[in-house]
């Protein structure tokens, strides 16, 4: 199959109206979308990502307006995050009705939602008559793409089109948000909405949902140990220290404003001169990924500062170094 670019946002309608897959470009990251009420549509988002069916997905609306039609009710405190943060890079869990099947919720009677911020995702959404199921659009378990070429990559040949909205603004995947019975919120997953910023507007602490180890049937496998990965190995911690350690090894090197003098240009991605921990955040991925092209031995990764989006790209390192297995 011959994999398009472009920005032909009716291309990618009738596409998805037809039953195919079609990437599409969001605030977060770009997602590989089908119709989400197809159960063909679905079974294919799941073979071309080679994605376990137990790893749910996100349905992806134009308004609250139509997620109201796939779920049972809308708890309060989603009502206020959703009012402050949506459209934006943050997806609710909220109870399904039997619209949804279960093919997307991996047997959960909970459904994610997320109305993303891009605007030709949402001139997409508006266009169509059903939501978008679409997970991040790379395979199973490798980094995802923050511009329309990392997804030709990842994908060509196995998708017809691509709709091209340029690199993603946020560049980390969406904070993923519960409720528990009190209707206190539990965070599933750090991301592009930070965990302080929904504390302040609610005024309590945000507690983590607990974390998914490797082998337990995951319920939400973004929060396996093991994800986000490239193929060279990845350290995270004190960089001068590390890099004594491996010292005799071909090291890239991921920074927040740090050059390290002992590294090949061509090896270190500093993610952000000025210090920005937003733009830190929007060019994690796509370092990544240089990096683990030009296949160096190992990957040596600062720590963030845990401010703002900072936890998240942590978050997002730290499962990239867990050991693969
Ligand atoms: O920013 C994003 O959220 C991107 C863009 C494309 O919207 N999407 C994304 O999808 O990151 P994906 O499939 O790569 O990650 C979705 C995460 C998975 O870890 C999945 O397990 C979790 O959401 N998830 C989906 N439905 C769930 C459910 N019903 N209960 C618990 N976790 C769920
Ligand atoms: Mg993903």
């Amino acid at each position: 199959m011959e994999t398009r670019i472009g920005a032909d946002v009716d291309a990618a309608c009738r596409l998805l109206r037809e039953g195919s897959l079609v990437a599409i470009p969001t605030e977060t990251v770009y997602g590989l979308a089908g119709n989400a009420l197809s159960m063909d549509a679905v079974a294919a988002i799941y073979s071309v990502k080679n994605r376990p069916r137990f790893n749910p997905l996100i349905l992806h609306f134009a308004s609250w307006e139509q997620v109201g039609g796939y779920v049972l009710n809308i708890p309060e405190t989603a009502i206020r995050l959703a009012k402050q943060f949506s459209p934006g890079p943050i997806t609710f869990l909220l109870p399904k009705n039997d619209k949804v099947s279960d093919l997307l919720t991996a047997g959960s009677n909970l459904v994610a939602v997320r109305i993303p911020g891009h605007p030709l995702a949402l001139e997409l959404l508006r266009e169509l008559d059903f939501p978008l199921a679409a997970p991040s659009a790379n395979p199973f378990g490798y980094i995802s793409p923050t511009t329309a070429a990392h997804v030709f990559d990842n994908l060509a040949g196995k998708i017809p089109y691509i709709l091209d909205g340029g690199p993603c603004e946020v560049g980390i995947e969406s904070a993923i948000v519960g409720f528990n019975e009190r209707d206190e919120p539990m965070l599933y997953r750090e991301g592009g909405i930070g965990r302080q910023q929904m504390a302040s507007l609610l005024g309590t602490s945000i507690h983590k949902a607990p974390e998914m180890k490797k082998g337990e049937s995951a319920s939400s496998p973004g929060r396996l140990e093991s994800h986000y990965a490239p193929s060279v190995p990845l350290v995270v911690g004190n960089v001068l220290e590390l890099l004594e350690t491996y010292s005799g090894k071909r090291v890239g090197v991921i920074s927040f404003k740090n050059r390290y003098d002992a590294v090949p240009e061509a090896l270190q991605m500093v993610l952000s001169e000025q210090g920005n921990i937003q733009e830190a955040a929007s060019r994690l991925f796509e370092a990544m990924r240089l990096l683990d092209r030009i296949q160096p031995d190992i990957l040596l990764a600062e720590v963030f500062p845990e401010e703002g989006l900072g936890s998240a790209i942590n978050d997002r390192l730290s499962r990239a170094a867990a050991t693969k297995g």
